[in-house]
């Protein structure tokens, strides 16, 4: 059983696809076991994407964070990690694989609907990013 970190951006969630993509999830064997929604700040946003700070896009891509709301959740479920990474797809829309998120809900780069920890170490930082033990709802049923 793995845990990993989904980020509904702010532009998957203006237009209203925060239902349509934990459905993916959901009928995918992934199971929300937290989740707020929240404006990140620029400093949080800066923090989060910090191993991309030297990248040309990062500037863009704090200031894309920011623009609204995200949903942020956690997730659990056999090899979560990669589930998660083929239930998105590939980064760049135009390149995802049809039937992906990315693929349906995201058309650039830049906005690119959602947000997965990379790997199961990744994912342990990020969680810890947004969460505190306590907000983690295991699932006894
Ligand atoms: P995400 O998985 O949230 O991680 C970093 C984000 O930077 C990525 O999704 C993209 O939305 C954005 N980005 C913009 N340009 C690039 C690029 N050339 N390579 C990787 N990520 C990029």
């Amino acid at each position: 059983m793995e845990r990993t970190l989904s980020i509904i951006k702010p532009d998957a969630v203006g237009k209203n696809h925060i239902g349509d993509i934990i459905q993916r999830f959901e009928k995918n064997g992934l199971k929300v076991i937290s989740a707020k929604m929240m404006h990140l700040s620029k400093s949080q946003a800066e923090k989060f994407y910090e191993v991309h700070k030297a990248r040309p896009f990062f500037k863009d891509l704090v200031s894309f964070m920011t623009t609204g709301p995200v949903f942020v959740m956690v997730l659990e479920g056999n090899n979560a990690v990669q589930v998660n990474r083929d239930l998105m797809g590939a980064t760049d829309p135009s390149k995802a694989e049809k039937g992906t998120i990315r693929a349906d809900f995201a058309k650039t780069i830049d906005e690119n609907a959602v947000h997965g920890s990379d790997s199961l170490e990744n994912a342990k930082k990020e969680i810890e990013f947004f969460f505190s033990g306590n907000e983690i709802c295991e699932r006894t049923r």
